[in-house]
């Protein structure tokens, strides 16, 4: 596979700068003879504390969102320009908790992909769908609708900085994982819909993350799949000793 993989901790509302960094020092030491692409995202707060102790390494800075405008009256929120200002890399864009529980639609989620863009942040765009969805029989048809809505007007050379992150909602911190069959059919799909909007050469590019539960014990079986490309890992990435066997498994 040509594709490398790409394994991603996304820290969420956790962590004082203190506890943040000394995450990113056991990660540093531990990641640095690790195989794959390596990121990190912390809370907004603790990011120039992390951005200094990942400078130089393996290991990018993400962030977890970003302000779907470039500056102005908008309390609370934290903007592209101001993500560069602190070295951030890449940013996650229409995680499942943005999308449902602070109600961003593929239209936001859209528009926060161009403004990054824009700004020379690379993008995770995570994709999903819920219980529901998926017992409903619409889970393939959410997560076209998402890929679709949420690449619309990117064109083809910025989708090579653009990672997508299939996350079933149901999958999110309740232990319960997709099995590596479940996931690598949506993972096909979803390439295969990047496919009819880029072409087949894009699509084989493209790196898709899985996102949902992602242990020690089920990175391997998950990573052998040959559509998934890499891992979303929540819960796990927050201590190291369940992040770095994920990382180098
Ligand atoms: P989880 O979270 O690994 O705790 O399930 C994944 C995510 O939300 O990115």
């Amino acid at each position: 596979m040509a594709r490398n993989y790409f394994i991603a901790g996304n820290w969420k509302m956790h962590k004082t700068r203190a506890e943040a960094a000394a995450l990113a020092k056991e990660l540093v030491a531990a990641l640095k003879d690790g195989g794959h692409k390596y990121l990190v995202a912390p809370s907004f707060t603790a990011l120039e504390t992390v951005a200094a102790l990942v400078k130089g390494t393996n290991i990018l800075l993400g962030a977890q969102n970003c302000a779907v405008e470039e500056e102005g009256a908008h309390t609370g929120e934290v903007s592209a320009l101001q993500l560069k200002d602190l070295d951030v890399q890449t940013v996650i864009l229409g995680h499942s908790e943005r999308r449902h529980l602070y109600k961003e639609d593929d239209e936001l989620v859209n528009r926060k992909v161009h403004i990054a863009l824009k700004h020379g942040l690379d993008v995770i765009l995570c994709v999903g769908e819920l219980l529901e969805e998926r017992e409903a029989g619409k889970a393939e048809a959410v997560c076209r609708r998402q890929t679709v809505e949420g690449l619309k007007g990117v064109s083809a050379a910025d989708l090579s900085r653009v990672t997508i992150a299939y996350e079933p909602v149901w999958a999110i911190g309740t232990g319960k994982t997709a099995t590596p069959e479940d996931a690598d059919a949506v993972h096909a799909y979803i390439r295969g819909v990047v496919g009819e909007l880029y072409g087949q050469a894009a699509a084989e590019n493209l790196v898709i993350q899985y996102g949902g539960s992602v242990k020690p014990e089920n990175a391997a079986a998950l990573m052998a799949k040959e559509n998934i490309d890499g891992a979303l890992v929540g819960g796990a990435s927050l201590k190291a000793a369940t992040f770095v066997p994920i990382a180098k498994f």
